[in-house]
């Protein structure tokens, strides 16, 4: 029996809208890397009734990911070192890709690599394949070539990798940002600049934590990856502030778990949201978001979600 039930309410998907040429049933997405493929979470969640999902990051050639322990929970958020652990890209498009083809809602496919080469290679393989709506581009990984500086943390690499996927496919291009850098605005104008179809934000913040009766990090790769509750402040202050930098729509990321964490994004300017570790704790929430920000928009009496932002 699973903890959780799924709730097959088909209540409301609305709101409609039109994100980079990217058609959603409602602005909500689940985040890259929370769950999984899509086959993973559909006993607890009906995929159908999100705008929809981020798939896990993809690579090139499957990988095994970091050494346990790669989780370790904080007062209000999680530190993950996963390490990108991955399928592969051609195990993706044959035993993944079709169980999601089959669910009615948009898939979008998060791609990641060490080289400019490898990010373009994955992409140009997307291009064309039915049942993907748009690549998400994780920028956050290290350019092996360029002595393992992230790819996100310099504005002219960001534009690079941009630049080239963008040359090798017709799909939408999302850009997803880091918030490890001093200026995340410098980074979004680049990538806006080099073509990106619109941006997401945030990945998660590095930290660490320190197990105090082994006397060692709390994860075995040292540092991980914060998300949850702990930082929205933070993603909204970037959300607004790269909301004000470009054109292009924004998809907000970060400790979203309820309908006004959403509907505090919106305001903030972003076009629509991605939920992450919420999922972990309550399958449930996506949903309960997407029903919450139809009840909020009958209530304010609006048609656009975008209608609500701060200008
Ligand atoms: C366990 C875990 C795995 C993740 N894997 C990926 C990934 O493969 N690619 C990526 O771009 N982001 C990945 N993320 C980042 C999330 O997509 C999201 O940007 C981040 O967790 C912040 O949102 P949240 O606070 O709602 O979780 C991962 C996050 C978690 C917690």
């Amino acid at each position: 029996m699973p903890a959780f039930e799924r709730k097959d309410t088909h209540a409301m998907t609305r709101p409609e809208v039109d994100l980079a040429g990217i058609k959603l049933k409602n602005p909500v997405l689940l985040a890259s890397g929370t769950c999984g493929y899509g086959q993973e979470i559909n006993d607890l969640l009906d995929l159908e009734l999100l705008g929809g999902l981020v798939v896990k990051g993809i690579s090139l050639i499957e990988r095994p990911g970091n050494p346990p322990p790669r989780i370790h929970e904080t007062p209000c958020g999680l530190l993950n070192a996963i390490g990108l652990e991955n399928v592969g890209l051609e195990r993706f498009l044959s035993e993944k890709l079709p169980w999601l083809e089959k669910i009615d809602t948009a898939v979008i496919v998060n791609i990641l690599g060490d080289s400019v080469e490898e990010y373009t290679q994955i992409a140009q393989r997307l291009n064309g394949v039915p049942g993907i709506e748009g690549i998400e581009v994780n920028i956050s990984c290290p350019n092996v070539k360029a002595g393992g500086i992230a790819f996100g943390a310099d504005p002219a690499l960001a534009a690079e990798v941009t630049r080239r996927i963008k040359m090798v496919t017709s799909l939408p291009v999302i850009v997803k940002l880091s918030p490890n850098v001093t200026d995340i605005t410098v980074i979004a104008k680049a990538v806006e600049e080099a073509g990106a179809d619109a941006l997401s934000l945030i990945n998660t913040l590095l930290g660490m934590a320190i197990d105090i009766k082994n006397k060692r990090p709390a994860l075995a790769n040292v540092f991980g990856g914060l998300s949850g509750p702990a930082i929205k402040p933070i993603a909204l202050r970037m959300v607004w502030q790269v909301a004000r930098a470009v054109e292009i729509p924004v998809i907000g990321i970060g400790g979203i778990s309820t309908p006004s964490d959403a509907i505090e994004f919106f305001m903030a300017g972003a076009s629509a949201i991605q939920i992450g570790t919420a999922t972990l704790v309550n399958p449930g929430s996506a949903a309960e978001v997407v029903t919450g920000i139809a009840s909020f928009m009958d209530k304010e009496g609006i048609d656009d979600i975008r209608q609500i932002r701060i200008i």
